[in-house]
């Protein structure tokens, strides 16, 4: 059994708790939240969990081996430090870091220290995504070409914590939503992406300083393309899902959202689009499983600490594309 502490118990957090406490191979021993008022009403739903209002005293304990870190962006690179330190193997929540320099000193810092690490992209464990891939790799629609990727919502900055409202502190629209798109694009495309061409910018919430709107364009060294757009409105319509056209046919999958949209993948060919059935499971819990499965078994985890990295290179490629007006290459 191992031993694990959850790291910052807001939006995410108690859902990780959840489902730590319910899977196997592991015991939920610590919980860690600097506010009272949250870290009582996950204490008091679990038996034997110490609750600490500061990560670090969590991080002391002994029976402790994994920590699961939700902190806000701006906390991850110090947080996971000091859990590689403190000898512990770290589950951590997109993205990695907030920047590339960040990701490259939690990396030295798990490598000197032994540990393993892995950032949780757990879209890519959504059921229709993870639907969509199997159907691409599968080759019934022949051969990937393209795809185009949005994400449409509104920011509702009075509903957002500060931290997610300021680019220092980690946060805007790319460092939350758009690391999902581009994990996506490069999980499906591969690692060997040629060029970024991006506008980047907060044209619908200049006073927020923070990004809201992006699009971009990436080109793989195999000759395939995708777009990834996003825009977080202050008013219009959500829409999430992605496109992929193949040379004998399409795939898409839209996924709900804020209570809007449908939930599905079809198959489109001959001007008709044909839902396929799409089995159902726990994103997280498939994804935390498979994380203590490669602890147990010795092995690198599903998602490396050198694909969080590049996420993260490429949302600065981003970034650099649209404040020079020219694509930038890999
Ligand atoms: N996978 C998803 O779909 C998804 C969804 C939401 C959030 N996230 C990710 O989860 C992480 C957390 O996001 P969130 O929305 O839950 O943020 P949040 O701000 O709601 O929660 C972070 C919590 O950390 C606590 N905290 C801050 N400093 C602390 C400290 N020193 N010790 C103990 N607690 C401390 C805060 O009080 C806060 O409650 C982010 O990386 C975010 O991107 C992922």
């Amino acid at each position: 059994m191992l031993g694990v502490a959850v790291l910052g118990l807001g939006r995410i957090g108690p859902t990780h708790a959840r489902v730590v406490s319910q899977a196997d191979g592991v015991e939920l021993k610590a919980v860690a939240e600097m506010d009272e008022a949250k870290l009582g009403s996950v204490v008091d739903g679990l038996s034997g969990v110490t609750g600490y209002g500061e990560y670090r005293d969590a991080l002391a304990r002994d029976d402790v081996q994994v920590v699961v870190i939700c902190l806000p962006h701006w906390l991850h690179e110090q947080a996971a430090i000091d859990a590689a330190e403190a000898g512990k193997h770290i589950f951590i929540e997109k993205p990695l870091a907030i920047s590339v320099a960040g990701c490259d000193r939690i990396i030295e810092a798990a490598r000197q220290n032994n540990v393993t690490l892995m950032p949780a992209h757990t879209q890519r464990y959504y059921p229709v995504v993870t639907r969509a891939k199997e159907i691409l790799d599968s080759g019934e629609l022949g051969e990937l070409i393209m795809a185009v990727d949005t994400w449409y919502k509104p920011l509702k900055p009075d509903a957002r914590p500060p931290w997610m409202l300021e680019r220092k502190m980690g946060g805007g629209m790319a460092l939350m939503d758009g690391v999902h798109l581009i994990d996506r694009m490069l999980w499906i495309f591969g690692a060997d992406v040629e060029s970024v061409s991006a506008s980047v910018g907060n044209p619908v919430y200049p006073e927020v300083p923070a990004d809201d709107t992006s699009m971009a364009f990436m080109r793989w060294r195999n000759g395939k393309v995708a777009t990834v757009s996003r825009i977080a409105y202050r008013t219009g319509v959500t829409s999430y899902g992605a496109d992929f056209f193949c040379t004998n046919g399409q795939v898409r999958f839209r996924i709900a959202y804020g209570g809007q949209g449908t939930t599905s993948v079809w198959v489109g060919k001959n001007e008709e689009y044909t839902e396929v059935d799409v089995p159902q499971f726990n994103s997280l819990e498939r994804q935390f499983a498979e994380f203590v499965q490669a602890l147990q078994e010795g092995h690198e985890p599903p998602i490396t600490a050198a694909h969080g990295r590049q996420v993260i290179e490429v949302m600065e490629a981003m970034d650099r594309s649209s404040e020079t007006g020219r694509e930038v290459l890999f």
